[in-house]
């Protein structure tokens, strides 16, 4: 071919412009019959895989149907385009009801005693904000954790971030759809709830939290990660001067938390601003140091959002302590009978994918037997008595180990089970939206590393500091070095909650 157009060019060269004019006013005057003459050599040339692929299918059948929708146009414009597209993305079975006692009963279940709340309500506003985008099981799971905890309902705020409008108050959205949220259920158990006028980022969320704080005039508020699941817990006897430990075995995560709040808040503290439970699987947010450092970010939409505002609150000289007020575990997945953490007799607390009921591998699991054997014997008691807090936990932790043997944070919280929702208002692609998030935050990684000069969040190690925002060149080189990716961005930020904040350095 090369030789050939070798001997062709000097041709070319001298009769080119003649051989343009006569081809241009041949397809003026006869359009169809070159149309025809191209589309049989387009036959002859991609002839073979056609044949191979059938009629319909394949990229030569596709520009052949493109061609035959644009007959009519003449012959020698652009290419026509040829969509490919991507494999089918898997499917999931149907997601069903994860909480059938709320359903049939249409009222809260009762909270086990020990848990309830102090009543009458304690004098400080105690507000839980818990966001939601998608994964209503999830969310389910963690309100009732909460509740079941000894949180108050009427103080859980479910901050509605699906960017649906009002499509899930009035009921238009199915349970298959990825942003669907049952508000019935929500008001059944109490609970209130507030909706984002759009769909924010985690950075402008958080920012919206800190709106509502200001016209709710709540100075403290506190926060949680709805892929989280919480309990009291029940083996810690400390001593607490604010508990009645005549008359009550335990203090529950909603005691431990006021009286958290309370040290914070008491005389001679330094100033403080954030107080971790669990990393911010749970916190405790001071409205006004976050206003004060001018809030978050929100050019760095998820990822990095949180260290770039816990630095900054940091270096501000404000103090984040971390400490407990019961377990918090981080979860991808819900129970199957959320029932399960009210104790409701006959309401299990197991889960899909839970490794002790997989087949045998003794290499992986040497205790397997013993778990399986006592997963047997809980069945019964359940039956009659329901969930023990032993077990509870230990289902929580395997389901937390599930998460994070898995592909670490987006994925999981993400992709839910649900897939459908097509043709119901603002009905968006489920993978197709975790794709977008995970471009946004890529994209607000870069606008970190440029902010400090550094890929990655351990900015105290290096000695940088507040007031070097914006000023520092890169200390890496873009043309070397794959681009924003790597440097310290693959540190392990992504999965134990308590090791972050050592990570950060913070405390
Ligand atoms: C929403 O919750 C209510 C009350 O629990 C229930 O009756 C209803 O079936 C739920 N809606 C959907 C679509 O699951």
């Amino acid at each position: 071919m090369r030789s050939l157009s070798k001997r062709l060019m000097p041709v070319f060269g001298r009769w080119g412009p003649v051989l343009l004019a006569v081809i241009v006013v041949y397809y003026l005057i006869r359009a169809p019959i070159s149309l025809a003459v191209s589309s049989s050599r387009l036959n002859h040339n991609d002839g073979n895989r056609q044949n191979v692929q059938g009629p319909a299918l394949g990229p030569a059948g596709a520009a052949q149907d493109i061609r035959d929708q644009n007959a009519q146009q003449p012959i020698g414009g652009p290419r026509p385009y040829q969509k490919h597209y991507k494999p089918a993305p898997p499917r999931y079975p149907a997601l069903d009801d994860h909480f059938p006692w709320l359903t049939k009963s249409k009222v809260a279940p009762p909270v086990p005693e020990h848990h309830l709340p102090p009543s009458p309500h304690v004098d400080e506003a105690t507000p839980l904000l818990i966001g939601f985008t998608s994964n209503w099981p999830l969310l389910l799971q963690c309100v009732s954790s909460y509740i079941a905890a000894g949180w108050p309902p009427s103080d859980i705020y479910v901050i509605e971030n699906t960017g649906t409008f009002s499509s899930n108050q009035r009921g238009e959205l199915s349970l298959q759809n990825p942003f669907f949220l049952n508000h019935t259920a929500l008001h059944q158990l109490g609970v209130n709830i507030i909706m984002t006028p759009t769909l924010l980022s985690f950075a402008q969320l958080h920012n919206f939290y800190l709106h509502t704080a200001l016209m709710r005039q709540w100075r403290f508020f506190f926060w949680a990660h709805s892929d989280s699941i919480v309990f009291s817990d029940e083996d810690v006897r400390r001593k607490d001067r604010d508990h009645d430990w005549d008359h009550d075995p335990f203090a529950t995560l909603y005691e431990r938390s006021i009286g958290l709040m309370r040290y914070l808040n008491g005389p001679e503290m330094p100033p403080w601003a954030t107080h971790f439970f669990a990393y911010d699987l749970f916190t405790l947010v001071n409205r006004d140091a976050y206003l004060d450092v001018g809030a978050w970010d929100t050019h760095i939409p998820y990822y990095a959002a949180d260290c770039d505002m816990y630095l900054r609150l940091h270096w501000a000289g404000y103090w984040q302590p971390q400490s407990e007020a019961g377990l918090v575990f981080d979860v991808g997945v819900p129970m199957k009978d959320i029932g399960a953490l009210f104790r409701l007799p006959g309401s299990h607390a197991g889960f899909a994918g839970d490794p002790v009921f997989r087949p045998a591998d003794e290499k992986a699991q040497p205790h397997r037997e013993a778990e399986l054997k006592r997963e047997q014997d809980m069945w019964s008691w359940v039956e009659k008595e329901g969930e023990a807090f032993q077990h509870l936990v230990e289902v929580a932790e395997r389901m937390q180990n599930v998460k994070w043997a898995g592909n670490g944070l987006s994925k999981a919280t993400w992709q839910g089970r649900q897939t459908g929702g097509q043709g119901e208002p603002y009905y968006r692609d489920g993978p197709g939206f975790s794709a977008g998030i995970e471009e946004l935050t890529n994209a607000g990684r870069r606008v970190f590393a440029e902010k400090w000069g550094h890929r990655g969040c351990n900015l105290l190690e290096l000695g940088i500091e507040g007031k070097d925002e914006w000023k520092l060149e890169r200390d890496w080189d873009m043309t070397k070095e794959g681009g924003h990716e790597g440097g310290d961005w693959g540190k392990d930020w992504s999965k134990n909650p308590s090791r972050q904040l050592a990570n950060l350095g913070i405390a």
